[in-house]
């Protein structure tokens, strides 16, 4: 049996406390951690877990966690995966992975040079659809991959701080971290240049303070190998949760998406067709998330490598800045590194 503590019990950590409590073979949540005590408290009360912490460096003292589930504010992400794989723990961490490609980086080789395992929060890797269109696209169903559509739009007001896009990154790090991991795992290759253009259409109230903050976001990105990517990204959109995939390829198309949120279709005499939408993130990819704690528990358990490494991580980090990047100085962005 894997011992597990999550860090973090907010909207995230509570959908990885409720995996590893019930729902994942070979682990068992016996430690949270959250220095907000109410916070805490339900979260212990919900779970029935009674080995609470307030300081995420007493929870790493603690020998008889053998994995950690980072699910803090991204700021935090870098120090506490380092600490914890000198801890000698296996660590998940969420996306974003950190702030900068040079976090990523430290946390990579502290996770190495410890021999623990790192796993990445890309749980759409683990969604039912998003696998099979993947094995269709693997096994030549629809030819060479041609070009790679991806898109999400979250229907929240964003949060006060989001509008500092410096910050925040704006969609292109908030909501579309995970349209631009889909794109380099379809595409089998490394992004070489992106062009993003972007605007504020929804919140006119707070350009005068906020004159970067763009709600709305579309970007064309080119593969090293040619192919071809798009991603649009949105937040407020109000209408639902949205995240849809295309793939063309040279002889097919395979098409992700649009799944509602029950399985009924109301249509009227007037002509017209009513389906529920879907309203979160955490109900459309709720098995998604437990498929992908299994995995982390599978790859430690048989040391294999996870299916979302450090490496994808860190290009999602690079792509995300590379995309702010060319968004607010309207140019194109090349990636002039080398790609393993
Ligand atoms: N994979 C996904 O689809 C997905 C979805 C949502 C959020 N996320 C990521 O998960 C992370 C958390 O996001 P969230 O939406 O759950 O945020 P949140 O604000 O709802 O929760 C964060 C929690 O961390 C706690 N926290 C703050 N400082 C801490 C510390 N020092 N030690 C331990 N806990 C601390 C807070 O009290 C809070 O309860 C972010 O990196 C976010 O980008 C990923």
């Amino acid at each position: 049996m894997l011992n597990v503590c999550v860090l973090g019990c907010g909207r995230a950590g509570m959908i990885h406390a409720r995996s590893y409590a019930g729902s994942v073979a070979g682990a068992r949540l016996i430690a949270l951690c959250d220095p907000v005590a109410g916070v805490r408290n339900a979260a212990a009360a919900e779970l029935d877990v009674n080995r609470c912490y307030a300081d995420w460096q007493e929870a790493l003292a603690d020998t008889d966690i053998d994995a950690v589930i980072v699910v803090t504010p991204t700021g935090l992400h870098h120090d506490i995966v380092v600490a914890a794989a000198a801890a000698g723990k296996h660590v998940f961490c969420e996306k974003p992975m950190a702030s900068s490609e040079k976090e990523c980086d430290e946390m990579i080789a502290a996770c190495a040079r410890a021999g623990v395992k790192l796993q990445i929060g890309f749980m759409r890797r683990f969604d039912e659809s998003i696998r099979h269109a993947k094995e269709a696209v693997d096994a030549g169903e629809i030819g060479d991959v041609v070009l790679v559509k991806s898109l999400t739009r979250g229907p929240s007001r964003p949060k006060d701080w989001m509008y500092d896009v410096r910050a925040s990154y704006g969609p292109i790090g908030e909501v579309s971290s995970h349209d631009l991991d889909m794109l380099r795992w379809f595409a089998g290759s490394e992004v070489a240049s992106v062009y993003a253009i972007g605007g504020n259409f929804r919140s006119p109230e707070v350009a005068g303070d906020h004159p970067e903050w763009y709600d709305s976001f579309a970007m064309t990105l080119s593969f090293d190998d040619g192919k071809l990517g798009m991603i649009d990204g949105a937040q407020y959109v109000r209408y639902g949760y949205d995240a849809r995939l295309e793939v063309l390829g040279t002889h097919g198309s395979i098409l992700v998406g649009q799944q509602p949120r029950e399985a009924y279709t109301v249509a009227r005499p007037d002509g017209s067709v009513r389906r529920p939408m879907n309203d979160s993130w955490t109900y459309l990819f709720r098995e998604a998330y437990v498929h992908e704690a299994q995995a982390f528990v599978d790859a430690i358990a048989h040391g294999t490598e996870p299916l979302a490494t450090g490496h994808d991580g860190k290009m999602a980090v690079r792509l995300v800045n590379m995309g702010l990047a060319s968004l607010l100085g309207h140019t194109v962005v090349f990636d002039t590194e080398e790609h393993p």
